[in-house]
Formats: structure tokens, sequence, C-alpha cells
């Protein structure tokens, strides 16, 4: 009953009947018993003739808004776990729902929920390779020969101040492109603490608005309005899985 209730067949309660309607079955033979236990690796299931794809983890593609936190609680100002409707806002089979890595408050854009640990641990471990795109709104105006300066600066490497407790550091060659005199993107595969706002403070410019657009080759669906989500496709989760580490 857990398995077909995770999979949208509704309520424990309902699946229950379901179960009793005979129209359920595992390895081509019915099954009733809401206590019946599938192998969820090996075991095909049925419903109404109609194989179920059995997932063992939730994925979710959010367009994070402002004002809402990357954490699960906090006294003071909402959550993105508030952004999702209660039937997607609990653990799956796989584990507990959680954020992978974190957007600033005044940050927008693509973030993953998830409850699979492992791919968790592949996007924010400091080995892996993935890249992260943001556009960025700068205070300040670049002319021409400063965005060059602002190009080599991000390709070379920036030496980053400290910042209250975290450490200070240089960055790791990224790529910036300009789209107009104070709107860019920024490519960067590392994710410290505010790294993007703390890269144009040491170019004397302040990032006014931050929004990530894409991580690896996964891209922000342009349909999702800030604080919507929906979950991914089978696609997109192999795009996920298939982000390399840096063996260094
Ligand atoms: N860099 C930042 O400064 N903030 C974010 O939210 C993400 C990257």
């Amino acid at each position: 009953d857990k398995v077909l209730a995770k999979h949208g067949f509704g309520t424990r309660k309902e699946v229950k009947k379901l179960l009793h309607t005979g129209l359920v079955s595992v390895n081509n033979q019915v099954v009733t018993s809401q206590d019946f236990k599938i192998d969820l690796e090996c075991d095909s299931l049925f419903v109404d003739d109609e194989k179920i794809n059995i997932r063992t983890n939730l994925y979710i593609m959010m367009n994070k808004c402002q004002d809402v936190v990357c954490s699960s609680k906090d006294g003071l100002h909402r959550t993105v776990f508030d952004l999702l409707d209660e039937e997607d806002n609990h653990s799956f089979m796989g584990g507990d729902l959680h954020c992978t890595g974190r957007l600033d408050i005044d940050t927008e854009g693509l973030l993953i929920l998830t409850t699979d640990g492992s791919l968790t641990h592949k996007l924010i471990s400091p080995k892996s390779e993935i890249s992260k795109k943001y556009a960025i709104i700068l205070r300040d105006s670049v002319n021409s020969e400063n965005q060059q300066k602002y190009i080599s600066a991000c390709k070379t490497g920036i030496e980053i101040a400290p910042e209250g407790k975290e450490a200070g550091f240089i960055s790791l060659p990224a790529t910036l492109e300009f789209s107009s005199d104070n709107t860019c993107f920024l490519t960067i595969t590392e994710g410290k603490y505010h790294q993007v706002k703390r890269m144009f403070k040491v170019l004397d410019n302040e990032v006014i608005f931050l929004k990530r657009i894409a991580i690896g080759s996964l891209k922000l669906d342009e349909n999702l309005a800030p604080g919507e989500y929906r979950e991914l496709s089978n696609d997109e989760i192999k795009k996920l899985e298939l982000i390399g580490f840096r063996f260094d």
C-alpha cells in the first residue's frame, strides 16, 4: 500500500480499497493484501493492466522565489518547503526530502529538492565538477574595456576575502558573458558561501539580482514562475546523475 500511495493511487485507505478490487498484480499474481512486500528492484507492478514505473525517490525542480530560505526550519522566514503542496512535502520511499545545496534568501532560480541522498552527495561534494550558471544584474554598468577585465579575472581566478566565519579563497576558473552593460551570465564550478556576490564585490561592483538558471546540463524550466515547482522527468534525472567528479 505504501508503494501505491506514493505513486499517486490515493491515500493508504483508498489504496486498500483498490487492492480489494483485484486490479493490482505483482509479477502476474493478483495482490490483495496491503502488507504484501514488493521487491522494488526486480518485481513488476501492474494496476489495471498498466505497468507502473516504480520510483524509489522524489526529484523536484523548483524555481525558488525571493524571501524564502533553503533550510527546513527558520523561525523568521518562510522556507522552500512551505512552497510545496502537502502531498509532496514529506519523505518518500528513499528518505527525507531535502535541498541539494542552498540559494540565498534573495536569490531566485533553479533548486533541486530530492529524497535521494546519494545524488545530493554528488551535487554538493566539493569534488563534483558540476557547473552552475547564474543570470546576474549588476549595480554599476561596466564599459567594454572593464567587461574584458571582469571576464579575464573570472577566467584566472579571483582572490576572495574572508566573510564572517567563512575563509577566503581563490575562485576556480569561471566563465563570464555580458548581455548588456550591467547584465551578465556567470558559470562557476564550485559553490562557496555567497560566492557570486563575493566575486563581484572584489571587482568593485555589486550583484543586485541573482538567479540560477542551470546546473550542469539541466536548465531551469522557463514555464515555472518564481515559487513554482514540478517533478523532474527521467531524462532530467539522468542529466544530474551523469555529472562527474573531479579527482585531484
Ligand atoms: N552565489 C551567491 O552569492 N548566492 C547564491 O545564492 C548562489 C551563489
